[in-house]
């Protein structure tokens, strides 16, 4: 096998410190990894064992004295070989100056021995690049480190490799690089195909169906596939389907014109026009009343906006995400829905799976959600031993959603740096006691965020009286209000 580092034949004397003793001993080769050092003087051989840690200290012909800590890793009749630890880059820059000075004239390969006339410029036999130049150190380095990983990724099954993959492309799947859209935080088996999916979809046109419990991130998915699609810099235009009233949901999704109707005082875009080059997200499809379902078909079909009140209209460029908590299929059978529009859709789907089904995920995404919100009100914070435990027993109906508020609101709980089960209001679920009633903190909690909306009624939404009104510091009630989500 070839080496991984070069080595160059020097005799230096050089000293080992071993903790019971400093030994005068002499080098014989030498390269970035390690030495070879001559065997020692009889009365030290036995002191000097396999994985002693060691620091050497020698001299370099012109470039003066190293010092810096190794490992006896071979031990045989003729010496010792001592890999080199903890070597710091100034150090390493140096040796490898005097490494390459002396290795230019030979005419054998340093890593492999493969005998050359003049040295090539990348090693026939092994591959390794033999130029020496500057930036050696820096391939060389990145190659070794390679090497490794691909040496230690070779041993891991499937599942091991996905958890690899997941913690590179939880990197990359950052949504975008600000704060205003959360980090996607997913390392499972399940959640990585969702970013895979995710990434293979994003830059096509196809139309794309989330299905998932509520709260298991539909919309981040449909924000993320936009994000790292070529529509990137146009607008996400999201709507729900289900919060808006059927018979409003028609204009509000195609605009309509003055008189259509009654309350319809002027022209009005709809979301198709606003998303015009860029995308609409429509969630709760699942609760769309059946005669809007036709007229989507429609739309789906032509990409021809008909606002309320006309007859023809204007093509659009949009490409659809839809999203549904519902059971689609459940709701085609009992005749809700149309199984037509469901093909089109379907042109692509993504399946969030609730966060029960997530393992480890679940304890991930809290600590995950824990470091972001007690960073953003300075403070610092983890999770007892027995919070761990309990997010790991729970069920999560709310999924992250569940987790975000429980998590926020533990952080005004937690009276120390820790967090408890207590503070989390996960105690009460697993004793089957009523969540919420028999938990003094969580019932002060409760207190504590209607005092602040009563008070800020009554001050007309002032901030600064509500907070001299309430006795604190502005500061700090922003932080309540961030973390008991009062706007
Ligand atoms: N895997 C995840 N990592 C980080 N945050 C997430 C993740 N999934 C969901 N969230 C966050 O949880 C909340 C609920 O997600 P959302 O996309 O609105 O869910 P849904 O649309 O399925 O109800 C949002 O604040 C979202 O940013
Ligand atoms: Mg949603």
């Amino acid at each position: 096998m070839p080496r991984q580092s070069p080595r160059i034949k020097a005799i230096l004397p050089a000293k080992l410190d071993i903790p019971s003793a400093k030994i005068e001993a002499e080098i014989r080769d030498i390269g970035l990894d390690g030495a070879f050092f001559k065997a020692l003087p009889l009365q030290f051989r036995d002191k000097v064992g396999l994985d002693t840690p060691v620091l050497v200290q020698y001299d370099l012909f012109g470039q003066g004295l190293f010092e810096h800590r190794g490992n006896i890793v071979r031990k045989d009749g003729l010496g010792y070989g001592v890999r080199f630890t903890g070597m710091d880059r100034l150090t390493k820059g140096r040796l490898w100056q005097f490494i390459a000075d002396n290795l230019t004239d030979r005419e054998c390969c340093p890593f492999c021995g493969e005998r050359y006339g003049i040295l090539p410029p990348v090693c026939t036999s092994c591959g390794w690049r033999l130029d020496f130049h500057p930036g050696y150190l820096d391939y060389h380095e990145r190659t070794c480190l390679l090497n490794r990983v691909n040496g230690g990724l070779a041993q891991l099954d499937a599942d091991q490799l996905q958890k690899v993959a997941s913690f590179i492309d939880s990197d990359i799947l950052k949504v975008n690089g600000s704060d205003d859209i959360d980090q996607f935080v997913g390392t499972g088996k399940v959640m990585l195909e969702v970013f895979a999916n995710i990434r293979k979809v994003a830059p096509t046109d196809l139309t794309v169906l989330i299905l998932g419990e509520s709260g298991t991130g539909k919309e981040l998915t449909a924000q993320a596939i936009h994000e790292r699609s070529p529509r990137k810099d146009k607008p996400f235009v999201a709507i729900n389907c289900a919060a808006i009233p059927d018979n409003l949901l028609e204009a509000e999704l195609f605009g309509h014109e003055k008189g259509a109707f009654t309350g319809a005082h002027a022209t009005k875009k709809g979301k198709f026009e606003y998303a015009d080059s860029g995308t609409i997200f429509l969630d709760e499809i699942g609760d769309m009343p059946a005669n809007l379902q036709a007229k989507l078909l429609r739309f789906l079909q032509d990409k021809i906006v008909e606002r309320v009140g006309t007859v023809g209209g204007k093509k659009v460029n949009v490409r659809v995400i839809a999203a549904t908590n519902r059971d689609l299929n459940g709701a085609i059978a009992e005749g809700k829905f149309r199984s037509d529009l469901y093909y089109r859709l379907d042109e692509f789907s993504i399946h969030l799976p609730p966060v029960r089904e997530r393992g480890e995920d679940t304890v991930i995404l809290a600590k995950y959600f824990l470091n972001k919100f007690s960073r953003e009100s300075g403070l610092t914070k983890s999770f007892t031993k027995e919070a761990v435990d309990a997010i790991n027993t729970y069920e999560w109906p709310g999924n992250v959603r569940e987790i975000i508020n429980k998590v926020r609101r533990s952080i005004v709980m937690a009276a120390g740096r820790y967090v408890t089960p207590t503070d989390l209001m996960l105690d009460t679920v697993k004793t089957g006691m009523e969540t919420g009633a028999g938990d003094l903190s969580s019932a002060v909690a409760v207190l504590e965020k209607e005092k602040i909306k009563e008070v800020f009624k009554s001050c007309n939404y002032n901030i600064s009286t509500a907070a001299k009104l309430l006795g604190v510091s502005r500061p700090t009630l922003y932080r309540r209000m961030k973390i008991y989500g009062i706007q």
